[in-house]
């Protein structure tokens, strides 16, 4: 049996790298192609080679496909700050845009069906109802939700174009090891930096705003039982949970006494946001399997043996 390559954008980054570290253990050859402009090479598997380009460069990521002829494409690269979006709408498009189409047409020669992450919290807006399924209109409030709704757009249309199987997937909050505590989102790596350092970390909206938290194995695994089908499916747990119960779980789990610092909500922000995963479980037979409270537990261990680490 001939062995199987997967080309992995943003495979540096933290749900990429989880990414490649599945494919591996199912015995793909994996390629990721990322410019390291938020990822790691460090968080790299060294079964996996890396090719340090930027998507928006169609020639450079062309040349890396042709070197490739990949099997199955997952395009994780992304601007995913929705402040630097708003602070560079022009490169936040050119990314998450112009990239996505470099690489719909990077896989199209090939027949490669592409697994594309977008996002769920900030495609639908306040008004969806809950838990909010895929048929519901997005109503994007920052241009990182608007170039992500683009970037879908290009997805469906080139699968209508091409009759290749492409799949859109929209992710809930995801949480677990690797990811960086030094973002504006990732709450769980947040709290858990704050915890482990002894900081009283800022609970904004006063700690009342919902998320559908999801654990990043139970990603990996929905993003590669994803591929060849063509659809837009939410991934997430259907479960709504509010930041202050996260931070209860994570201090438990931390067997800290820290208190958080309630602050009003930051614009831009949604009070709820809660997906239905239903159709991905009709789908492709997946449903996420790690409780939060279990997740969470094991997220704060890995976490600061991460930060033991860093900090030498
Ligand atoms: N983490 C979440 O909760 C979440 C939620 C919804 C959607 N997503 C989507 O999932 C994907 C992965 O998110 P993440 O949390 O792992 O983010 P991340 O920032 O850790 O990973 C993104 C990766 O893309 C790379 N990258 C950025 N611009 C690039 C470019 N021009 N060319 C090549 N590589 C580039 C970065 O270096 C990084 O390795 C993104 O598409 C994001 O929009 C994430």
């Amino acid at each position: 049996m001939s062995i199987r390559s997967a080309l992995v954008t943003g495979g540096a980054g933290f749900v990429g790298s989880h990414v490649v570290d599945a494919l591996i253990a199912e015995g793909w050859r994996v390629v990721i192609a990322d410019d390291l402009s938020t990822g790691d090479a460090r968080r790299v598997a060294s079964e996996a080679t890396l090719e340090v380009v930027d998507i928006s460069d169609r020639g450079a990521l062309e040349n890396v496909f042709e070197a490739v002829r990949p099997a199955a494409v997952f395009h994780l690269a992304a601007q995913s700050s929705v402040t630097r979006s708003v602070a560079d709408p022009e490169r936040d498009c050119e990314i998450n845009v112009r990239g996505t189409l470099n690489v719909l047409a990077g896989a199209t020669p090939h027949g490669a069906p592409v697994v594309f992450t977008s996002t769920g919290g900030a495609l639908y807006g306040n008004d969806a109802p809950l838990p909010t399924s895929e048929d519901a209109p997005p109503a994007p409030i920052s241009p990182y939700g608007a170039s992500k709704w683009a970037g879908e757009a290009y997805v469906i249309t080139w699968r209508e174009a091409t009759g290749i199987p492409h799949a859109v997937c929209r992710l809930g909050n995801v949480y677990g090891p690797r990811q960086s505590p030094h973002g504006e989102a990732g709450v769980v790596a947040i709290f858990s930096h704050a915890l482990w350092d002894g900081a009283s970390p800022t609970l904004f909206g006063f700690g009342k705003p919902t998320r559908d938290y999801v654990h990043v194995h139970d990603v990996a695994r929905a993003l590669l039982a994803a591929v060849g089908h063509a659809g837009v499916f939410n991934i997430s747990t259907g479960v709504e949970t509010a930041v202050s119960q996260v931070f209860e779980l994570l201090r438990a789990a931390a067997d800290a006494n820290v208190e958080g610092e309630p602050a009003p909500l930051r614009a831009g922000e949604l009070e709820r946001s809660c997906l239905d995963p239903s159709r991905a479980r009709e789908h492709f037979g997946w449903r996420a399997d790690i409780l939060l409270e279990e997740g969470l537990a094991a997220t704060y261990q890995a976490l600061s043996a991460e930060f033991e680490l860093a900090a030498g």
